[in-house]
């Protein structure tokens, strides 16, 4: 049931509701989710369809636009996106100003939000026209600034976008490609990668979106507010999970330690939790999750690894999912319980897990932008408070 609340606060009236369990703070058309159903439809497509019958850009086209592509849209669409991808070279100096263990997502949220200082004064914000141009530069270049962030951060050399490439190609080429030697990109492993970014392409109004709607609302710089969505996602309570779960898998160490970490995690006075566990909207198994867990399996048979972490992680899924803590309170493995394995499996360092979770959610943080800057009745949000400080009383100076 959903009460319209707005004109309450005309009468000095508000709800109060601390992290947003029962508020709805804009209409949208993009994603459905129904977390007793474990459903998840982006523009009502099923997730499990689009990760296993559509690419990342289909994905990109059907969240900004609204329809899936056709042939010579997804070609159009394509080419575009492909010919934004590079950084203007400016751009490459503010790397040299960080120091080089700063961690890539301070790199990511900082060179994102310089972005605005490039396209800033010819921007008109209303005009829809312009809005798409910034979603599909941001949605071009943010793997270029995240692969550099990484070249940066190992002291090599930054490789270039290569417009023959698709875009997980792309990514991962510029990630592991050296100037000295061919970098092979794995059919098997572009299409994991692939599969990643349309895995966390949009979630509806979680705390980065509803960041960026925020920012967003009072008309600031898309690129500023894709930055402010980075910065929210950075934490281990959302994007940080999928890292925060691998140290804690590596910590955990073999599956004999498993039944001590459970305990750890239902001890109220212990602040421990079993990362990659749980979620606010799903009380039922993830649907991004299902997939993410085949294709976790896939990728580590097709690369032949023998990982010893997903032995842990296995057996740690079984008796977290039969323990009655996580029955009773619904705590199912979530999406990052199994990215950061397949994310570890292709080779990727552990501190980019959250970047390339920003990166896939680009798309669906500009689409959030930029249906809400088409509203007729756009507001700036505002949100209200409960006051528990002081009653008014009388300030003394210092000298007093
Ligand atoms: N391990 C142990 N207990 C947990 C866990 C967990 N991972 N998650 C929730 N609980 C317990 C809480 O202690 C609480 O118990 P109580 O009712 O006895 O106090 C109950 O389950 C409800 O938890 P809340 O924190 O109130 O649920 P909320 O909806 O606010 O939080 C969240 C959801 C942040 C995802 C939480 O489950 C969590 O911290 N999980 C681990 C981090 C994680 O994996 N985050 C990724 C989210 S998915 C994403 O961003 C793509």
């Amino acid at each position: 049931d959903v009460v319209d609340v707005r004109t309450l606060g005309k009468h000095g009236y508000f709800t109060f509701d601390p992290g947003f369990l029962a508020t709805g703070s804009c209409e949208s058309a993009i994603t459905y989710i129904d977390g007793e159903q474990g459903m998840l439809l982006h523009r009502g497509y099923p997730i499990g369809e689009l990760a296993t019958q559509a690419d990342y850009l289909e994905v990109c086209y059907m969240l900004l636009h609204g329809e899936a592509p056709s042939e010579q849209e997804y070609q159009d669409f394509k080419s575009t996106i492909t010919k934004h991808t590079m950084v203007h070279q400016g751009l490459h100096n503010f790397f040299n100003g960080f120091r080089r263990d700063a961690h890539p997502m301070a790199m990511l949220c900082a060179v994102t939000g310089a972005l605005s200082s490039f396209y800033h004064d010819d921007l008109d914000i209303h005009d829809a026209d312009q809005r798409l141009r910034s979603a599909y530069r941001l949605i071009a270049k943010i793997p270029t600034i995240a692969a550099m962030a990484y070249k940066f951060s190992i002291g090599q050399p930054f490789v270039y976008p290569r417009n023959d490439l698709g875009y997980a190609e792309n990514f991962l080429n510029m990630m592991f490609s050296v100037p000295a030697e061919d970098y092979e990109i794995s059919p098997a492993v572009a299409k994991a990668m692939d599969r990643i970014f349309i895995l966390h392409a949009d979630h509806e109004q979680n705390a980065s979106t509803s960041t960026v709607r925020l920012a967003g609302s009072s008309g600031a710089n898309p690129y500023a507010c894709v930055a402010a969505g980075v910065a929210s996602l950075w934490g281990p309570a959302h994007g940080g999970a999928n890292e925060a779960c691998l140290r804690m898998l590596a910590e955990i160490g073999s599956v004999e330690n498993i039944p001590k970490y459970i305990e750890k995690a239902k001890d109220k006075n212990d602040p421990f939790r079993l990362m990659g566990f749980g979620h606010r909207v799903y009380k039922n198994m993830d649907p991004r999750a299902t997939v993410m867990r085949e294709s976790c399996h896939e990728v580590l048979k097709e690369l032949n690894r023998d990982d010893p972490l997903l032995d842990v992680a296995m057996e740690l899924e079984r008796i977290a999912l039969s323990d009655d803590y996580f029955v009773e309170k619904k705590l199912f493995p979530n999406v990052d319980f199994y990215s950061g394995i397949v994310l570890k499996a292709i080779g990727i360092p552990t501190n980019m897990f959250t970047v390339i979770f920003a990166l896939s959610r680009t798309v669906g943080w500009v689409s959030h932008w930029h249906e809400m800057m088409s509203e007729q009745s756009q507001k700036i949000g505002r949100p209200r408070q409960l006051y528990t400080g002081h009653t008014e009383r009388e300030f003394k100076p210092i000298k007093k």
